[in-house]
């Protein structure tokens, strides 16, 4: 566009996703307007979030979560929007949540055919010092034909059909994949919608920052205290928000790793696999990147159970195999 005042073609998320889909032979456009129900839970979180301080969303909730943390109001009200959303979009036929503690079947009439996994809010933590915060998603076809079940939402991440996240930073953004790399968009508030303003977003081969809590150093494996020895020799940029989505989005942009290693405490990590790891992974992976658990791809750990925690280094190819080499050598 030239000097408009308001773009008369801008390239919205919902144009962009029917472009791709118009390409795939009998596509229905359900991914699309699965996508759209998404993008209007983020809006609308987005909204919550910029006002929360003054709509009294601060605070705790009260509750605990089956985390075992505290719920805020944020958290809830995220949740119940993905809900809502995804429910009433007539595509999905099965959700998982990080704050329920079973799967949420939608009801018969309103079923679809894809399951969705979803963080609704992202560094709950950093809600009341206003550090940038996040809603994680992954997107599955229902493998099964029979009624929808957990087994469906059990699928290693190497079948996801889409994943994405929604970063509320300075501004608001989303990035997302459907399988051909990685575009960004960035939530125009003067027109509600998300324009496309990162196309094709790559991972550079290698990176100059590391990113991950030294506060649990005396906990870590030896490959990992080692890895971040030899960073420091280095003198590399340490970065750590405690965002997954701020983390990830900073490795994206600006290249490095971001780890949450297993810990002698947490032997499985902290992060969850269906809706933190492996949308992330996928992302990651689609922008010319790496994932691992320090033992294998990301996206090939079969899931056991929905809530299930694993290792994770993410990021530039070369810093990642870096970490794989190792845990190779310490095994
Ligand atoms: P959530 O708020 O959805 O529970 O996720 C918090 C996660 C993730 O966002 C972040 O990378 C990690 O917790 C930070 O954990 P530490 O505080 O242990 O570093
Ligand atoms: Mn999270
Ligand atoms: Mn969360
Ligand atoms: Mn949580």
């Amino acid at each position: 566009s030239t000097n408009e005042a308001i773009d008369t073609n801008s390239m919205t998320l919902t144009r962009f996703t029917l472009a791709e889909q118009k390409k795939i032979p009998h596509a229905t456009g359900d991914l699309t307007q699965l996508l759209v129900s998404i993008q209007t839970a983020v809006k609308a979180i987005s909204s919550a979030v910029r006002k929360a301080g003054i709509a009294k969303l601060y605070g705790m909730a009260g509750d605990v979560n089956i985390q075992g943390e505290e719920v805020k109001k944020l958290d809830v009200l995220a949740n119940d929007l993905f809900i809502n959303m995804l429910t009433s979009s007539y595509t999905t036929c099965l959700l998982v949540s990080e704050e329920n503690k079973t799967v949420i079947e939608v009801e018969k009439d309103h079923q679809g055919k894809y399951v969705v996994c979803f963080d609704p809010l992202d560094g709950s933590s950093n809600i009341d010092c206003l550090v940038s915060i996040g809603s994680i998603f992954s997107i599955y076809r229902k493998s099964s034909d029979s009624v929808p079940s957990v087994s469906d939402a059990l699928q290693p991440g190497n079948t996801l059909v889409a994943a994405g996240y929604a970063l509320y930073g300075s501004a608001t953004m989303m990035v997302i994949s459907t399988g051909n790399g990685v575009n960004g968009f960035m939530l125009d508030p003067s027109i509600g919608e998300f324009v496309l303003t990162d196309p094709n977003m790559q991972v550079k081969e290698q990176g100059k920052i590391y990113s991950l809590n030294e506060g649990y150093a005396n906990l870590w494996d030896p490959a990992v205290s080692e890895y971040v020895r030899e960073k420091k020799a280095k003198k590399a940029g340490a970065r750590y928000i405690g965002s997954m989505v701020a983390d990830v989005h900073r490795t994206i942009k600006y290249g490095g790793i971001f780890m949450y290693p297993a810990t002698t405490d947490s032997p499985k990590g902290k992060l969850r696999l269906l809706y933190e790891c492996n949308p992330m992974a996928f992302l990651v992976e689609q922008a010319g990147g790496k994932a691992t658990t320090g033992k294998m791809r990301v996206l090939d750990v079969v899931p056991t159970d929905i809530h299930q925690r694993i290792p994770i280094f993410l990021g530039s190819a070369g810093d990642v195999q870096e970490i794989i080499d190792l845990y190779k050598k310490h095994n």
